[in-house]
């Protein structure tokens, strides 16, 4: 948390169209008003009763829990913590009987190949593959990095993972081979499951060639597991290299699922904090699972016959907790799609919706912002009329963006559910229920059922006058709460717990709640930006830029952009005198590059500013708030006279100074 935090927590705008649910959306649902009514005096009642009756209602214990929650620890808390269950079964074998030919999933992959897997071919081959990784000595415990294209084998092995009690590590595709390698190396990983490559963008992302960079460098890892997908040339490592068709070529498809208690890691999901370095976020088994279960209940409002899509990637928390966890636990249809939304053309995503009927569909602001810029044309050559409810995550959703997904996708019958979370919550905290909530563009409405969310001021007081901004807090543990970064307690109660000694958990954004107690989410008050939704450390970049060689100083902000929601601006001091003309583009260019490699393209800045030093206090403390207004193009208006040297402002106000 910064010094300069609080004037992130002003608030701006006030939008004040609502929009009533749908008369007709209540039909064939799980969810009633009286039902939503009951649970919230329930939860606000008998909280642990409430977590309790929908953990036995929800999910198949092995052994069932006599202990709701322990609080001895925090703010290690336990839940359920005397029960066995296994994730894995939960999620497939539970519906055998059931659901045995339905297709938990359709995937499509971005050259348009289609294969559909039912719940008992899913369940095959997730054993199969945990009987593999037994093979290669995986046990209880162990850690297994998956580096994987969205293809259903990505999902597969995060099942068997579950299903053997190994604690999976998915690390987006997206990633250098230098984020890869700390992760794997932080999570001591001994297995890294991977492809040849995927299919993303046109082109082919040579996935086990970035893994080829770094696993020298990886004494933990015994083998690397390969997926022929995209069938692009590879080096291999005799030895090490295992092709994922021959590991389980000779593998029985039936793995008995191994009871783990409650609180067993599910698994680790690297995020950027703000401090340089990712943190291992560790969920756990019982209180997780149900988590995905009642939000995909209450907030997709899933049923039976529904197709349910989600665009999210299982690099990020959503493809963990909506595409591999929570609608197969709820024997759901899914859609899996494995490339961009602009190929062969924008109308990728329609298309798709169109052809597998999809009927709850998930996706991210960025994504609906980038597909509005092409226009109505694309969206209106499908047929969306299956359409019934719409999703929004990652970041605050613009009511522009809104009313288009809301108009032209949802052809203004669909509720639009806006889910306020992260990946340290595990799953929706704040959202509307479909059908019951009235809806306001850009606000992710009240929190569910048995979240105890509120905006409190500095002092830890609730900030009760309505549009006042504040930090966005959840006052009692959970039961899919993140349970520690993995190997570091002490910075999981110093980010998450110690502002407020203990009482609430942090969630480093800022929010207001307006007259109706509709909560609206500012953005983060920490060094963390959103850039499409996806979260990244100043800090990170910074420390990165700062060990190229020709790099003495770096601080980088976020600035508002259009499409992507935030973009990275970065201002650098170079070593040699600051590069102009010819030689600046070329620079540019270079940490540009330099940064992608180390962390990944999305981390590339948009902007990079060069300047003869940086704006710092007293204290030596750079003043990413000038920096802030600079990037933004606003008139510094702050006395800067106490600045090493006022005149920098002038200089870093102008990009193309020479
Ligand atoms: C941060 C968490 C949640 C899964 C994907 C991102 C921002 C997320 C919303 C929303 C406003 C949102 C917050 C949050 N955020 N959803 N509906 N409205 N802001 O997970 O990478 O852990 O990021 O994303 O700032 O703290 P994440």
């Amino acid at each position: 948390m910064t010094d300069e935090s609080h004037d992130a927590i002003e608030s701006l705008f006030t939008e004040s169209r609502l929009f009533p649910p749908p008369k007709d959306f209540g039909r064939g649902s799980a969810m009633s008003e009286t039902l939503y009514r009951e649970l919230l005096v329930e939860a606000r009642t008998d909280y642990e009763g409430f977590w309790a009756r929908l953990a036995r209602a929800e999910i198949d214990w092995i052994t069932p829990f006599t202990r709701t929650l322990d609080e001895s620890d925090a703010p290690q808390y336990r839940w359920f913590d005397d029960g066995t269950l296994n994730v894995s079964a939960n999620c497939l074998d539970r519906h055998i009987a059931q659901r045995g030919d339905k297709p938990a999933i359709i995937f499509e992959g971005e050259p348009g190949d289609v294969r559909v897997l039912t719940y008992r071919q899913l369940l095959a081959e997730v054993g199969r593959f945990a009987n593999a990784l037994r093979a290669q000595g995986v046990k209880s415990g162990d850690r297994v990095v998956i580096y994987m294209p969205m293809v259903p084998e990505a999902v597969i092995a995060m099942q068997a993972c579950a299903r053997i009690g190994a604690i999976h590590s998915v690390v987006f595709g997206g990633f250098s081979s230098e984020s890869l390698r700390d992760r794997i190396v932080d999570a001591q990983a001994s297995i890294i499951v991977t492809a040849d490559g995927g299919h993303r963008g046109g082109r082919i992302v040579g996935l086990k060639a970035i893994c080829d960079k770094v696993v020298d460098e990886c004494p933990s890892v015994r083998a690397v597991i390969v997926l022929k997908r995209a069938g692009n040339p590879i080096d291999w490592r005799p030895g090490r290299d295992l092709w994922w068709h021959d590991v389980v070529a000779g593998a029985s498809t039936e793995c008995a699922p191994v009871a783990l208690a409650s609180e067993h890691p599910l698994y680790l999901l690297y995020t950027s904090g703000s401090t340089g370095r990712p943190k291992g976020i560790q969920h756990t088994s019982a209180g997780y699972l149900l988590g995905t279960i009642i939000t995909m209940r209450w907030v997709f409002d899933i049923r039976e016959d529904d197709v349910y899509w989600c665009t999210a990637d299982v690099g990020w928390v959503t493809g963990h907790s909506y595409v591999a966890y929570g609608p197969l636990a709820c024997g759901a249809t899914m859609v899996m799609y494995e490339g961009a939304p602009t190929i062969p053309d924008p109308g990728r995503f329609w298309q798709i919706c169109e052809r597998h009927r999809v009927s709850v569909f998930y996706t991210a602001p960025t994504a609906i912002r980038a597909l509005k810029k092409h226009g109505d044309d694309y969206p209106r050559a499908y047929d969306l009329s299956r359409l019934r409810v719409l999703g929004s995550v990652g970041e605050p959703i613009n009511p522009e963006a809104w009313m288009w997904y809301h108009q032209v996708i949802g052809q203004e019958r669909c509720p639009i559910v806006d889910t306020w979370w992260q990946t340290e919550t595990g799953v929706h905290m704040i959202a509307p229920i479909p059908g019951i909530t009235a809806t306001k563009p850009g606000s992710c409405t009240l929190p569910l059922p048995g979240i105890d969310a509120d905006v409190v001021d500095s002092e830890g007081l609730p900030v009760t006058a309505p549009d006042k901004g504040g930090f966005l807090v959840i006052k009692r543990p959970w039961p899919s709460m993140l349970r520690t970064i993995w190997g570091d307690p002490e910075r999981y109660r110093e980010t998450y717990w110690s502002r407020f000694q203990g009482r609430y958990y942090v969630s480093g954004d800022g929010a207001r709640r307006d007259a109706d107690g509709y909560f609206w989410v500012m953005g983060r008050v920490d060094d963390v930006l959103k850039v499409s939704g996806h979260r990244l450390g100043t800090m990170e970049i910074e420390s990165v830029l700062v060990a190229h060689p020709l790099v003495a100083e770096a601080a980088v902000v976020g600035r508002p952009d259009e499409l992507t929601g935030e973009a990275i601006c970065a201002f650098v001091v170079t070593r040699d005198p600051r590069p102009t003309g010819a030689a600046r583009a070329a620079r540019i260019a270079e940490l540009r590059a330099w940064v992608g490699e180390r962390i990944g393209p999305i981390a590339k800045p948009a902007e990079i500013r060069f300047a003869d030093n940086l704006p710092k206090t007293r204290s030596g403390k750079i003043m990413r708030r000038l920096l802030r207004a600079v990037a933004r193009g606003e008139t510094v208006t702050e006395d800067v006279s106490t600045l090493e040297n006022p005149d920098i402002i002038r200089q870093l106000g102008d990009p193309e100074t020479e």
